[in-house]
């Protein structure tokens, strides 16, 4: 499917399912065309039909795997020829759960290649093109994770803390140019994120109801902070997790609570 019109373009990128599903329907309903990036194709087809159906703008459908360098620098040549582009919302990632030396370190590299060299790639091809046009916008979707540590998320959490403070410098960068800059922090979204047999053993009833949300809530909170704040925590509960994180006490009483629950 092909974009015809000359509406301003919106790229979301891990848009097959979760927070990303959630924002390219936003989106669309905000009368952006949509360029979808995900590696499953088949899924981005459908939500690209289905959206383009609901609300009448173009779909273009881009199957990548975002930990292919090759394949990312090929994306990136594509959006810097995008001269219609508006918005770009990376935020394909994944989590994996498991202590350095335990967890696949192929998985671990590839997380770091889907959460910063692709965010330093895909900012760097969209950032001229959005200070050329004098407007638009980038959201990062990173984490709270960004602003706490724990065993078995080493990389995860450290890389979620390089999206955040990457976006929160670029935002610096664009914002004289007119271009708005968001590091989007959810906490607990209920997604696919925790469907990966790393997680089989892990329990999402662990966690209380009350800091889980929604991809839709998540999706339309960055939405309204956009421009307005650079770094979004949706959620009230995860924006006092952040405050106290910022110390490490977070961290603390999580690993306590992680040992107390192993001698159970
Ligand atoms: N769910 C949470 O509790 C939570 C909390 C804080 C932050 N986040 C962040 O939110 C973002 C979205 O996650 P989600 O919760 O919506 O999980 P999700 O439902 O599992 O969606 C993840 C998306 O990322 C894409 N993706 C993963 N690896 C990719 C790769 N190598 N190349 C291209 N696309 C890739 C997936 O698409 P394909 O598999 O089709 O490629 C999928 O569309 C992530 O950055 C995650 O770190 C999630």
């Amino acid at each position: 499917m092909e974009a015809k019109t000359l509406r301003p373009t919106a790229i979301v990128t891990g848009a097959s399912s979760g927070i990303g599903e959630a924002y390219a329907s936003l989106l669309a309903s905000k009368g952006y065309d949509l360029w979808l990036v995900a590696r499953r194709t088949d899924r981005l087809e459908a939500l690209g039909r289905k959206l383009a159906q609901e609300h009448g703008v173009g779909a273009r459908i881009d199957g990548c795997d975002l930990a292919d360098r090759e394949r990312v620098r090929e994306l990136c040549g594509r959006i810097a020829r995008e001269e219609h582009l508006e918005i770009l919302v990376h935020n394909a990632g994944f989590g994996v759960h498991g202590q350095v030396g335990e967890a696949d370190p192929a998985k671990l590299l590839a997380m770091a290649d889907v959460h910063v060299t692709s965010t330093i790639a895909l900012c760097s091809a969209a950032a001229p093109v959005l200070r050329k046009r004098g407007k638009g916008a980038i959201v990062v979707v990173s984490s709270i994770a960004g602003w706490l540590t724990g065993s078995g998320s080493a990389t995860y959490c450290a890389t979620k803390a390089f999206e955040t403070s990457f976006a929160v410098s670029l935002g610096k960068e664009l914002k004289p140019a007119g271009v708005a800059v968001q590091a989007l922090c959810p906490g607990y979204t209920r997604t696919e994120f925790h469907d990966t047999p790393e997680y089989a053993q892990w329990n999402r009833d662990s966690v209380p109801r009350m800091l889980w949300s929604t991809p839709q809530q998540v999706a339309r909170r960055s939405w309204e902070r956009l421009g307005k704040d650079g770094v979004c925590v949706p959620g009230v509960l995860n924006r006092a997790i952040v405050a106290v994180g910022r110390n490490g006490m977070v961290s603390r009483l999580r690993e306590k609570f992680r040992a107390s629950r192993k001698k159970a």
